[in-house]
């Protein structure tokens, strides 16, 4: 069913645990992530970009191919629906939408603005009953279009975004977006612990892909509650299918009928939904 994030996160700080956050784009990322869940019986937070939001063919398309989806697999677990680094109209689109929650990205703005601007979407989404995550610092690299610069969180901006009543916490900590360099030099834990200290709601970490899972299960420890995943999904989906295609299944038998066609990636999402799932400490629903 569908929930916000707010409580379902905070229960995951409490409990030094952290929920997974996967990008969605299509029907068969949907399925795949959901069915995942369910299997697991884990709850999970699916979230569109702006990007995908376009492609899929706006917000509401978006809410309800996901709402749909629910009620025709019969999934029972808690499933947040969230905005992924939305730009303040992007936010405003999503709530009139009916998403449970927003990610409201001013990373890019003037401090002073970003703050501003989370306020007033703390105020509408919290006036609906839905949740709100903001972004100090900023994610190194690109994530469909929306590029950072990978500055460290500052520990004052973190207290005051905390202050306008968020319900989690995007901080850059190092982390980066897409695959990470050879030469990356790791998580700042330091400045997480300042951060976590700082603030009492869940933190998020974005880049989830490819970083170490001794990294990840150490950032769980101290206080990250959300961890966010779309890169890994996006290169098994295309392995899966470069596989597929380039062992001939296509030309054999009705092989390049698009439902056969799409079943190899759609299954290695679920497979790396899965996975990660299972190892990063998440707890099973009660
Ligand atoms: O907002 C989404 C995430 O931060 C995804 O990052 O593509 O590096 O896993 P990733
Ligand atoms: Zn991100």
């Amino acid at each position: 069913s569908l929930v916000r994030g707010t409580e379902l996160f905070a229960a995951a700080r409490k409990g030094h645990y952290a929920i997974g956050a996967f990008n969605t784009n299509n029907l068969e990322w949907t399925r795949a992530i959901l069915g995942a869940s369910q299997e697991l019986n884990l709850p999970v937070l699916i979230q569109t970009s702006m990007g995908a939001a376009k492609y899929m063919g706006g917000y509401e398309l978006c809410q309800q191919l996901v709402e749909a989806t629910i009620k025709s697999m019969n999934i029972t677990v808690p499933v947040v629906m969230h905005l992924d680094h939305g730009n303040f109209e992007a936010a405003k689109a999503a709530i009139a939408a009916g998403y449970n929650s927003v990610m409201f990205d001013g990373h890019d703005l003037p401090f002073d603005e970003n703050l501003e601007k989370t306020k007033e979407i703390v105020a509408l989404a919290h006036s609906k009953g839905i949740s709100v995550e903001a972004e100090v610092g900023s994610i190194g690299g690109t994530e469909d279009g929306v590029t950072g610069e990978g500055e460290l969180a500052s520990v004052d901006e973190a207290k005051q975004l905390a202050a306008t009543g968020i319900d989690y916490l995007a901080a850059g900590i190092g982390n980066i977006h897409g695959q990470y360099p050879a030469n990356w030099k790791g998580l700042n834990f330091d400045r997480l612990k300042e951060i976590a200290d700082a603030v009492e709601q869940p933190l998020v970490l974005h880049g989830g892909s490819g970083i170490p899972q001794d990294q990840v299960e150490k950032a769980i420890s101290m206080g990250v509650a959300k961890l966010n995943i779309n890169t890994e999904c996006q290169l098994a989906f295309a392995k899966a299918t470069r596989q597929y295609i380039e062992a001939g299944k296509d030309k054999v038998g009705k092989g390049f009928d698009p439902r056969k066609l799409l079943l190899p990636g759609t299954n290695a999402i679920k497979d790396t939904v899965k996975e990660i799932d299972g190892w990063m400490g998440t707890r099973p629903v009660k």
